[in-house]
């Protein structure tokens, strides 16, 4: 009775029921908050670790920015799933808060286009910081190697480089991505007899346009980290996987380099293992397998391979 009468006690003032409110739209860092609630960083703080006490939100450091999420891990979760499920839908203020949320994002999102915009045409040239890409591709290779199926899809699929590489696995392949400039680059890429059979289309991972339970493989190379909501991504990657289907997931490890976020539109500073594993199998995945690329200096970012397979319905 304790943890039920905490988590009441701490949802129960104005601001916090409003910070439940937009935490129900997925992750979020304080600043968003702030400028969602019209409320000063302190005092979001305080609200927000007010919470945390409570069990109602985790919080994930991350270099200068901390991430906040409702605990779904809480086992009275249910009383907070339904406190926001109770707030009414036409409350004013409630209203405003998701309005001024939306403009943050779509502002944050079109600086993210922008970037990729003025990038797509240099983007394979791009100087790495990380072990050599072929090297990290031929990894991606080796655990693609027996996976033959009707449809494999790319999410973020930029320039095109993963259906170039693997579309061969496939008797359809079909790449998604926000950018129209980088989809033009991919449509010249693929335009040959050999990619007859891939595609590109813009479409968004938070929302994938296709049906449940399609896929044979998707791949989601170097895009959780431009991601507001990575899990819903691997989420939505899960929801069109078919019975069987692998799921292949590259990123970088957690890191120190803040200049990505202020030069490189990254917003997460790499995954942990735990992270990523977590999300995937709150996405149906079993048998889920992480590996690590180490570059040769010291400070070259480490890369992350997640493979992981649907489970059978
Ligand atoms: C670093 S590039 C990686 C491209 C590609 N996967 C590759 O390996 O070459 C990241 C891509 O993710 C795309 N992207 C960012 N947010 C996205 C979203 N919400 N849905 C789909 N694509 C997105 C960007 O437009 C960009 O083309």
């Amino acid at each position: 009775m304790d943890d039920l009468l905490a988590i009441l006690r701490a949802a129960g003032e104005p601001t916090r029921l409003r910070i439940l409110s937009i935490l129900s739209a997925g992750e979020m860092t304080v600043s968003e908050m702030t400028q969602a609630l019209l409320q000063s960083q302190p005092r979001i703080s305080r609200h927000l670790k007010l919470l945390a006490e409570a069990g109602i939100v985790r919080r994930f450091p991350e270099g200068s920015w901390v991430f906040y999420r409702l605990n779904e891990d809480n086992e009275n979760f249910a009383l907070v799933a339904e406190l926001i499920n109770l707030l009414p839908e036409n409350d004013h203020t409630l209203l405003r808060d998701r309005e001024r949320l939306s403009r943050v994002r779509a502002e944050r999102s079109l600086r993210a286009q922008e970037y990729f915009a003025i990038n797509a045409s240099k983007w394979d040239d791009l100087g790495a910081r990380h072990i050599p890409e072929d090297l990290v591709e031929a990894e991606m290779s080796a655990i693609l190697s027996h996976a033959q199926c009707d449809l494999l899809v790319d999410l973020g699929t930029g320039t095109g480089r993963m259906l170039d590489l693997f579309g061969g696995h496939a008797a359809q392949a079909i790449g998604f991505d926000t950018s129209s400039d980088m989809l033009a680059i991919a449509r010249a890429r693929l335009d040959s007899p050999a990619h007859a059979h891939c595609q590109v289309r813009q479409g968004d991972c938070a929302a994938i346009p296709l049906e449940d339970a399609v896929a044979g493989v998707v791949i989601i190379h170097q895009v959780l980290h431009f991601l507001d909501d990575p899990a819903r991504a691997v989420n939505e990657a899960g929801r069109v996987l078919a019975p069987s289907g692998r799921i292949l997931i590259a990123d970088f490890l957690p890191h120190e380099v803040e200049v990505l976020r202020d030069e490189h539109a990254h917003r997460r500073l790499g995954f942990s293992d735990d992270m990523v594993v977590d999300w995937m199998t709150q996405a149906g995945m079993v048998d889920v397998k992480p590996t690590h690329l180490h570059g040769k200096r010291d400070d070259d970012l480490v890369v992350g391979l997640w493979t992981g397979v649907k489970a059978e319905a």
